[in-house]
């Protein structure tokens, strides 16, 4: 074969662009956004350099800046003033997610809202679901925890969302809010199941922004334990057939065989660089240890390489900036 087949004459630098396999577009960014009933402005977190917790007020201001800078999704994350047992604030018509839904589509009606559906931000334990005992003593109890899950993606869809995102990693939840949406007539919401969800350390600065630590226990009982990839498809297919939209890998970077499996099974893709992943090269960027810029744009191009079709990242802001940037 040598020296007939060169591979460098590919490279050769005027001609690098005509052979880029994979072109970012602000289109496939969402931008994970956190909203605190607690708080009248904006308050920086500090796990996540760069990243604020917003007020009501504050989210539909912000939504206007996302949406002049070309993003067209958000995903959103409410932390409630009253936390209790079984996550009633959750679903509760003037909840912090349900005001902010409203207020977001008034200032900007064309955004796109996807909201996180879970419980563990309102409950008093901070767990994804409803606590009973189990024969393995306290756990969720998963059949118990569906109805709350539909109820809460309902009062999404009644405020205005257009993209329901169940986080809880509980068996049937896809298909419970299939059912549930379709029976009120928000049969046009879409469904995008947190499909592959690992219990993983890499959401350590997320639980400090949405104040969800758990108070005993852990995840491991509802998420994945982040060795077995074949359960991880298994986990995808099933939210698949049970009627999701689009299906999700997370955390992203460190499960791009997983992405690249779930993709085969033919639905849209979603790739969560989480809150670990953010807080990992803002680290290291702020020790002049790697070039930030360069280090998130790599890791999204990987992201789309592997398959995903949506990119959920806190860098979302920053790389729709970035592409304005260059172009
Ligand atoms: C809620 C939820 C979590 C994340 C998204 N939805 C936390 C968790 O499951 O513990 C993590 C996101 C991130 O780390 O950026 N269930
Ligand atoms: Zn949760």
């Amino acid at each position: 074969m040598f020296p007939r087949t060169r591979m460098r004459r590919l490279r050769r630098r005027e001609l690098q662009p005509l052979f880029k396999e994979i072109h970012l577009h602000k289109d496939c960014l969402i931008a994970p956004v956190f909203i605190d009933e607690r708080i009248q402005d904006v308050t920086p977190i500090e796990a996540m350099p760069g990243q604020c917790r917003y007020s009501i007020l504050k989210v539909s201001k912000y939504a206007i800046h996302l949406r002049q800078l070309g993003i067209r999704t958000m995903l959103l994350f409410g932390i409630p003033t009253l936390k209790t047992e079984r996550a009633d604030t959750a679903y509760a018509s003037d909840g912090i997610i349900q005001q902010s839904i409203s207020g977001i589509k008034k200032a900007v009606p064309d955004m796109v809202i996807c909201t996180d559906v879970c419980a563990c931000e309102y409950t008093t334990h901070g767990h994804c679901g409803i606590i009973g005992n189990s024969r393995d003593g306290q756990d969720i109890i998963n059949d118990e925890s569906l109805e709350l899950m539909s109820k809460i993606a309902v009062s999404h869809a009644r405020a205005g969302a257009d993209i329901v995102a169940p986080s809880c990693m509980l068996d049937g939840v896809v298909f419970w809010i299939r059912a549930a949406l379709d029976e009120v007539g928000f049969d046009n919401v879409l469904i995008m199941s947190y499909s592959t969800k690992f219990a993983s350390s890499l959401y350590g600065p997320f639980r400090e922004a949405a104040d969800s630590a758990y108070t005993f226990g852990d995840r491991t009982t509802y998420q994945m334990d982040p060795v077995n990839g074949r359960e991880a498809i298994r986990e995808s297919r099933l939210d698949a057939d049970e009627g999701a939209d689009i299906l999700m890998v997370k955390p992203a970077g460190w499960n791009l065989d997983v992405l690249a499996m779930v993709k085969t099974i033919g639905l849209p893709v979603a790739a969560f660089q989480v809150s670990g992943e953010y807080s990992m090269i803002k680290a290291a960027a702020e020790r002049g240890w790697i070039d930030e810029q360069a280090a998130v744009t790599e890791s999204f191009h990987c992201l789309k390489r592997a398959g995903a079709d949506l990119i959920i990242s806190y860098f979302a802001e920053d790389m729709a900036r970035w592409l304005d940037e260059e172009s």
